[in-house]
């Protein structure tokens, strides 16, 4: 198995009864995720995946990101910020501005 090495989960806002409740969701992290998902190909990248998770409990911050398994939680409110962050992977460094303290 080759394992990534940026494993990118989108929050899906899924509960554990398979309902989606929450921000991330709400705010439509979906759309999000297809950006994120053309971006990679588009860009040629390799060593991404990209998956959706269940909420991450940070609703207050999202949509929201984790970059695993450096374990970088972002914030992702817009396809310019997946962007500052795809740009951060290619060049080995940490989207800063939009990283989750
Ligand atoms: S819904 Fe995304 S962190 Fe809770």
């Amino acid at each position: 198995m080759n394992k990534p090495a940026h494993h990118l989960f989108v929050c899906g806002s899924f509960r554990a009864n398979g309902e989606r409740q929450g921000v991330c969701h709400k705010k439509d992290s979906m759309s999000l995720l297809s950006y994120l998902q053309g971006e990679i190909q588009d860009r040629m990248l390799e060593g991404i995946e990209v998956a959706v998770t269940g909420c991450m409990n940070v609703c207050v911050k999202g949509p929201v990101m984790v970059d695993y398994p450096a374990g970088n939680y972002y914030r992702v409110p817009n396809t310019d910020a997946l962007d500052a962050i795809l740009d951060a992977i290619e060049g080995d460094t940490v989207a800063e501005e939009f990283l989750l303290t």
